[in-house]
């Protein structure tokens, strides 16, 4: 017999949400969906892999509530978050005669939560969704908080809008069909909740996560719970990240340079680079003498346990020069003014957001990095 299941509540008033947290809910999806539907019938937008896990069982269960269903699956991976795939899903939206007052489904990774979710944000002018993560990269983290978007040629996430879901489905049990590589991708992100905020869940975490990667339910569950209220609280004071949001991008300034560097490809995935990109601020932030010399080693010690790529040399193939990969980072996001942001730490648990890193530090860090 599994626990009840947990909610996070998403306090963001007439747009507020929740995020409902256990074992075998996708059985349960009926239930938790049938309130939110002005008509018993859902369109459901996923990728070709979590399909051939996880959209029969969706299906059945929403047909035990009466509720009648289509899917559109796209193919697995990044690429899919794109012009071309955003028209597809637009289009076949359309042709399911999806109104303003139904509900789009969005099953799957962050790829298909962020595509299916920018969709739902434009068609007609905005209709309501659900998400139904199913990495553990979109169960802790792009679920929740309504960024959507796609890629284009000129980088990450460019192109997109804030739009909250009305629901978020987290079943930590279809974890268990996640490959090890994604599992660990998404851990990434886990990781980073604890070193932006939560010094005691970073050293639950160095303790747990072996066996979480090992497929403890309970530690999955506890890892997802922690991560998403983090989260839940974060987007609740600052929705459109004004200010404290931007903490979130721990570690994403130097991750999208490198996916950026590796084509979006294979040789890196998002939560890879999260990891990746976590190790290299808490260096800098300890070359800039801003928090203890012991915890960069701290951090790339447990990434390294986890069995995770920590260093530069970790990514297969040849990258580009720390100029190269300094001139990527100016596409960021976050970029104002023409002044690079970064999220530095003055400890485990205590990130902030600065412009102050000179220039050389930043190069410097780089090229040590390209030739370790
Ligand atoms: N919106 C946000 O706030 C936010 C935050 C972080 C990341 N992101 C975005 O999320 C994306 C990365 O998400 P991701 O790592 O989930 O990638 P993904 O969606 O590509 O999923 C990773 C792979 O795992 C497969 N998969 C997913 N669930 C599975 C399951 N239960 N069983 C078997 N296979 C499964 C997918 O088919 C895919 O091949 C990036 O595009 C990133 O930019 C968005």
């Amino acid at each position: 017999m599994s626990e009840p299941a947990e909610r996070v509540h998403v306090a963001l008033e007439e747009r507020a949400y929740d995020v409902v947290i256990g074992q075998g809910l996708i059985a349960a999806a009926g239930d938790y969906l049938g309130p939110l539907l002005s008509k018993k019938r859902a369109v459901i937008v996923t990728d070709s892999t979590v399909a051939a896990h996880h959209l029969r069982p969706l299906q059945a269960a929403l047909a035990q509530a009466g509720i009648d269903s289509a899917a559109l699956e796209l193919p697995a991976g990044e690429a899919t978050k794109c012009w071309a795939r955003l028209e597809e899903v637009c289009d076949w939206l359309l042709a399911q005669k999806v109104e303003r007052r139904d509900v789009v489904i969005a099953l799957g990774g962050g790829v298909i939560g962020d595509l299916a979710g920018f969709a739902a944000a434009i068609l007609r002018r905005g209709v309501r969704f659900v998400q139904i993560p199913t990495s553990l990269l979109a169960q802790v983290d792009s679920s929740v908080g309504g960024k959507t978007g796609i890629n284009t040629a000129h980088g990450k996430n460019l192109i997109g809008a804030f739009h909250q879901p009305a629901l978020v489905l987290a079943d930590t049990g279809i974890l268990d069909t996640l490959p090890p590589r994604d599992l660990l991708a998404g851990y990434g992100e886990v990781v980073k909740y604890g070193l932006l905020g939560d010094a005691a869940f970073f050293e639950w975490l160095e303790a747990n996560g072996p066996a979480l990667a090992a497929g403890d339910a309970a530690a999955r569950r506890h890892a997802v719970r922690r991560s998403v209220e983090m989260k839940a609280g974060i987007v609740a004071r600052d929705e459109t990240e004004q200010g404290e949001r931007a903490l979130l991008n721990l570690g994403h300034t130097f991750c999208h340079a490198l996916e950026a560097a590796t084509g979006y490809s294979g040789r890196l995935l998002h939560g890879e680079g999260v990891a990746i990109g976590c190790a290299l601020a808490f260096e800098l932030s300890a070359r800039l003498g801003l928090c203890p010399q012991e915890d960069p080693s701290r951090v790339r010690a447990h990434l390294h346990a986890m069995g995770m790529k920590t260093d530069l040399r970790d990514i297969p193939g040849d990258l580009p020069g720390a100029e190269a990969l300094i001139g990527l980072m100016a596409q960021d996001k976050k970029v104002q003014d023409g002044q690079l942001r970064f999220i530095l730490a003055r400890g485990i648990g205590q990130a902030f957001v600065t412009s102050d890193v000179p220039a050389e530090a930043l190069r410097g860090l780089l090229q040590e990095a390209l030739a370790a």
